[in-house]
């Protein structure tokens, strides 16, 4: 009994609470978000970024990319821990007003921004506005305008910087869709300039996403910098701001750990670029303002999904000769949940890593190479690409995949007609529903039914 009572402590607990315990009272599959391990992330990378900036005679403002994964509730908590919120639409902007968010601490971005939602968030009083193209100067002048204010806006450019990340992810070189080159920043400012309506504050470059090595950062801010002087010379004035954006990466799987870097290191080695940057070209250091999502958010969400089936497929050579990884295994164990594409895009979208381990029991079995798959008629369907967990995982077994709180539920869809699963917080022992799950009658309502169409003469 000893050894049995040992064994069940080891069940996976997520803020003190059994994942079975969540299961059994939310459903599966269900998105938990460790409430504590997002404030205390959120924390320490805007004190890190803030101490740093401190150091070199600077302030910085540590927005939340609220993309990564944004519910009331998130954004109450992030703006309870000193972070502003970056929003990229207009649904976003609504969800960061509805949680109490000062709106002159929000940032509005997006390249195709509405004149609804433009105007929107310049009588909220958003803080800044991004620009993204020059069509965009016009309509947010207009909407300030008719508005009776003015409003802050960036410019967002290109530093040029190809980030080292997937393709999808990276979004600083020139061909791609987001912000107008840097070389041509003198001449779209001095068109921002033109209007009363719009006060330019600097500056914002994000050069992609979940990256590691930190050279890309240095050199687009270094590039930025670059510009700041003739910049200056342009408005009469030092640029007061430069919004380097977000895209630290973090650890997926444990091979990853030792990879991604520490945001202690980042904040320190981009404010040495900052303050040397602006010594070289002798202008003042500007605020700075970063953006980060994943990094906040991502290590802070576990997805626990319930088993529905197994299979062993016999690999031939030909299958594991490209991955060696495979080597050593001449079978891969099936293992599909109750989930899949629809909860986590991430795989199929980037092949996206996982690691996935058993929630319900501790098991001695010996060890089997596992794909986790989801129930979608699609073969990738992939929720875990490849793992090593007890080979006896069988029907009814809960299975808990690591690390994803960013970029998961924000990017779910309804594939298949599968309802999202809610989402649930968990501190102190106790759970509770952040974000409500839908229903298969949800989804069944926005179906227009034959009866309703002929009653409606449609
Ligand atoms: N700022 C801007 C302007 C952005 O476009 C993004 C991300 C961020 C900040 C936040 O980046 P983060 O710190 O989270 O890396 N769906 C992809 C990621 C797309 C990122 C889009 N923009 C994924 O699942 O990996």
């Amino acid at each position: 009994p000893t050894a049995r009572r040992g064994r069940e402590c080891e069940q996976l607990k997520i803020g003190g609470i059994r994942a079975t315990e969540l299961t059994a009272k939310h459903g599966s599959p269900l998105y938990v978000v460790d409430e504590d391990a997002a404030r205390t992330r959120a924390r320490e990378i805007r004190e890190a970024l803030q101490t740093e900036a401190l150091r070199i005679g600077t302030e910085a403002t540590v927005y939340y990319a609220g993309k990564a994964f944004l519910c009331v509730e998130v954004a109450r908590w992030m703006a309870e821990e000193g972070l502003a919120i970056d929003v990229a639409s207009g649904g976003e902007l609504a969800v960061a007003l509805a949680a109490g968010v000062d709106p002159a601490r929000i940032g509005f971005h997006g390249n195709n921004k509405s004149e609804a939602e433009i105007a929107r968030a310049v009588r909220a009083g958003v803080g800044t506005i991004i620009i993204d193209s020059e069509i965009e100067t016009q309509r947010i002048a207009h909407a300030a305008a008719a508005a009776g204010t003015t409003q802050r806006v960036r410019l967002r450019v290109n530093s040029g910087v190809h980030a080292s990340t997937h393709d999808f992810l990276a979004t600083s070189h020139e061909d791609q869709k987001f912000g107008q080159p840097l070389r041509d920043a003198p001449r779209l400012v001095r068109g921002i300039l033109a209007h009363e309506s719009l006060e330019f504050v600097g500056l914002h470059c994000h050069i992609g996403s979940q990256i590691f090595a930190t050279d890309g950062f240095r050199e687009s801010a270094r590039r930025l910098l670059g510009t700041y002087r003739e910049l200056a010379e342009i408005t009469g004035a030092d640029i007061p701001e430069l919004n380097l954006g977000g895209g630290f990466g973090i650890a997926y799987t444990s091979a990853q750990a030792e990879e991604a870097p520490a945001i202690a290191e980042i904040a320190r080695e981009l404010a040495d670029i900052v303050a040397d940057g602006a010594r070289e070209h002798g202008i003042a250091i500007p605020k700075l303002a970063f953006e980060p999502g994943r990094a906040v958010i991502g290590q802070a969400g576990v997805t626990l999904y319930t088993v529905g089936t197994t299979k062993t497929v016999q690999l031939a050579e030909s299958d594991v000769a490209g991955d060696p990884a495979d080597l050593g295994y001449s079978e891969r164990l099936y293992v599909s949940v109750d989930g899949g594409m629809s909860d986590n895009a991430r795989p199929a979208l980037y092949g996206a890593d996982y690691q996935v381990r058993i929630a319900n029991r501790v098991s001695d079995a010996a060890p089997a190479l596992v794909r986790v798959v989801g129930k979608h008629c699609e073969s990738g369907d992939i929720v875990v690409q490849r793992d090593v967990i007890p080979g006896d995982v069988r029907p009814g077994d809960t299975l808990a995949v690591a690390a994803t709180g960013a970029y998961c539920w924000s990017l779910s869809s309804n594939y298949n007609y599968m309802p999202r699963p809610p989402v649930v917080a968990v501190r102190g022992g106790t759970s509770r529903v952040i974000v409500r799950g839908q229903t298969e009658d949800d989804l069944l309502a926005q179906s227009v039914m034959v009866a309703d169409a002929i009653e409606n003469g449609d």
